[in-house]
């Protein structure tokens, strides 16, 4: 099975998506998967430029030459692709939304209707990879991550694929504080993680126990939320 991870985080490698996606890596890794960690604010892409030339001069292929060349590639050839990036608006950040314009190439322009009669894009490919979903954001409720859940239920159904799995962590911030009292939450986290890796490997679906545990706050909710507004307070009361 090959994984390919695609990370739109604008933070890259410092980011808490970066540490999840390298956790769901590690557990997929060695488990007859081959595995790859995209980070796409290391890579050149371009916004799509609306020309159609991907799907009427140059069929399949954009005409912008940049990074997506290889990206595109590393999306189609995988079995599973790891889409992951922090909520910004409450959407995908302008980085992994460029990535997702940028891969109209692989569907074929002509219209046919998908089986609940809707209208979409033929496909180009004998197989697009299942999607797996990861993203954290900084306000403590799961209904933060309505719109995306949304979102790539559609992309999906767009092409021609399905969301195997969403990961979503909310207060993400803190995997990424040093803090070692942060330490106990954030390990027992990225452990769960892993798991989902290696279980996503072996049985192509995550267990209940591994799910409960990813939707489990880092910290309850209310602590997390007086916390955030207390950190605020002494952080902006030095700035002045
Ligand atoms: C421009 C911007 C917009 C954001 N919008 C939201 C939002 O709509 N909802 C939310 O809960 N968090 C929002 N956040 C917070 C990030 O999702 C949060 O800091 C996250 O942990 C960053 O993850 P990363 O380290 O993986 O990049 C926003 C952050 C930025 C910079």
């Amino acid at each position: 099975m090959r994984i390919a991870a695609f990370n739109g985080s604008p933070k890259g490698r410092s980011s808490a998506t970066y540490l999840l996606v390298e956790a769901f890596l590690e557990g997929a890794s060695g488990k007859n998967a081959e595995v790859v960690h995209h980070v796409l604010s290391e890579k050149d892409i371009s916004h799509c430029k609306g020309c159609f030339g991907c799907w009427l001069r140059t069929p399949g292929r954009c005409v912008i030459k940049d990074d997506m060349r290889e990206l595109t590639k590393e999306l189609i050839t995988a079995d599973l692709a790891v889409l992951a990036f922090p909520l910004y608006v409450d959407d995908v950040p302008g980085l992994m939304k460029d990535f997702l314009d940028r891969l109209i190439p692989l569907l074929d322009p002509h219209f046919e209707r998908d089986p609940q009669g809707e209208s979409r894009h033929v496909r180009r490919y004998e197989s697009y990879p299942r999607l797996v979903i990861i993203s954290n954001c900084g306000f403590p409720e799961r209904s933060h991550f309505q719109v995306v859940s949304h979102h790539f239920r559609r992309i999906a159904r767009n092409m021609h694929t399905d969301v195997l799995e969403e990961i979503y962590l909310c207060g993400g911030g803190m995997l990424t504080m040093p803090s070692p009292l942060a330490a106990p939450f954030k390990n027992r986290y990225l452990r769960a993680m892993k798991r989902a890796g290696r279980e996503m490997c072996e049985k192509g679906v995550l267990t209940e126990r591994t799910r409960k545990a990813l939707k489990r706050p880092l910290i309850p909710e209310r602590l997390y939320f007086e916390g955030v507004n207390r950190g605020f307070d002494s952080i902006l009361s030095h700035s002045k």
